[in-house]
């Protein structure tokens, strides 16, 4: 097995399984309780957001865990958004977020929120220009995701940022895909709010956070007791949110010794290997450095992997009732039917290795030929 699907989700790090494993059963408090064992549950979630927080360089205070990046993003859309509807009602979004952005914002519109959703370029990257050209006394957030799932793109949110501080605009931005695989500051992003997916930074599924600068309108998505300042009830998952934190400590380290350059040279080395079958590349040049989204014309992307059945990675095209449908993302970025039925992609992590990249690269160069060869008969 070839794993090439990082930007899916990513085996939990043997470091951050080994963080969590005391608090399953040895230290099991209750955070919210006085005696020893639930300071000690508390003091680790106060680690961990500790641990969130530099990876980010935000405040300690200004990270709320979640259980993930779906319900950080449903924290802006609904709970932000509602506490900040009496400045006003309109939203600037893209085409091309994640549907935990798009059905939140599609939602809000029923409840008498106006949702601007703006394209991107053919590289399917947004022109800070273009969001400007949306911006109307009535808007009150903007939110651009920091990479794109799919294609990598990496979105100008500094530049972005400029224009909602000029306007006094709350700017989000979500970081599931970028955090962990490029430097991610919110500070020299500009951004007022972030949402961080757990899952795709080696921790596990169903947990995440949402960094909320100090004095943005905050109103939380669930109710309950007092737990995260207030600001998201519910007994905290101790676990989990250790392993939140243990994730972020070692990312930062890998990060800082140039791991991703590692990455970024495994899949460059894959599209050297594999871009002269007859396969376009939509992964732009600003793009995350582990991914590789391309589109082999003239065949179907879930051909592709089907007849390559080692290699685990995503298509960009799926099949409804019997139907083939591009990606919300392609389309947005104007691709032709042809070229994106083919679209297949490959996102590459640290438990990659060379040894796997040149395996796939024979692979593809097998099976692909002989795909175009019986299509064109
Ligand atoms: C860009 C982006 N945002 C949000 C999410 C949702 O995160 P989670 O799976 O933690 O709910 C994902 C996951 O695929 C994603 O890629």
């Amino acid at each position: 097995m070839i794993y090439l699907d990082y930007n899916a989700t990513t085996p939990i790090h043997p470091d951050v399984k080994k963080a969590m494993e005391p608090f399953w059963d040895k230290e099991f408090g209750n955070p919210s309780c006085s005696y020893t064992l639930g300071k000690k549950a508390y003091r680790a979630i106060e680690k961990a957001r500790a641990q969130v927080a530099s990876l980010i360089n935000a405040r300690e205070n200004e990270i709320v865990f979640t259980s993930g990046g779906t319900e950080s993003n449903n924290t802006v859309f609904k709970g932000i958004l509602w506490a900040l509807k009496k400045r006003g009602n309109h939203v600037i979004t893209t085409q091309i977020e994640h549907p935990s952005i798009i059905n939140p914002a599609l939602f809000m519109e029923q409840l008498g929120f106006e949702i601007s959703f703006v394209p991107p370029n053919k590289e399917g990257i947004v022109d800070p220009q273009e969001i400007k050209r949306h911006i109307k006394k009535e808007t009150v957030l903007i939110s651009v995701m920091h990479a794109n799932n799919e294609t990598g793109a990496i979105q100008p949110i500094a530049e972005i940022s400029k224009m909602a501080k000029e306007y006094n605009i709350v700017l989000h931005s979500d970081a599931a895909q970028s955090l962990g695989k490029i430097r991610v500051d919110v500070n020299k992003l500009g951004v007022d709010l972030l949402t961080i997916a757990g899952h795709k930074l080696y921790a596990p599924k169903g947990i995440g956070a949402l960094y909320v600068r100090k004095d943005i309108p905050f109103l939380p998505l669930i109710h309950g007791a007092g737990q995260e300042m207030g600001r998201r009830a519910g007994t905290e998952n101790v676990p989990y949110i250790v392993a939140l934190g243990k994730a972020c400590e070692i990312l930062q380290k890998r990060l800082a010794n140039g791991e991703n350059e590692r990455i970024a040279y495994l899949r460059d080395k894959l599209w050297n290997g594999i871009k002269d079958l007859n396969v376009v590349r939509f992964s732009p040049p600003i793009c995350l450095p582990n991914t590789l989204f391309v589109g082999f014309k003239g065949l179907l992307g879930q051909d592709v992997l089907n007849a390559i059945p080692e290699i685990l990675a995503s298509t960009g095209a799926a099949c409804h009732s019997k139907e083939i449908k591009l990606s919300h993302v392609l389309a947005a970025m104007g691709v032709s039917f042809e070229e994106g039925k083919g679209a297949v992609r490959f996102s590459i992590g640290y438990f990659s290795t060379e040894e796997e990249i040149n395996r796939a690269i024979e692979l593809i160069r097998e099976q692909v030929p002989k795909l175009q060869e019986k299509t064109s008969k």
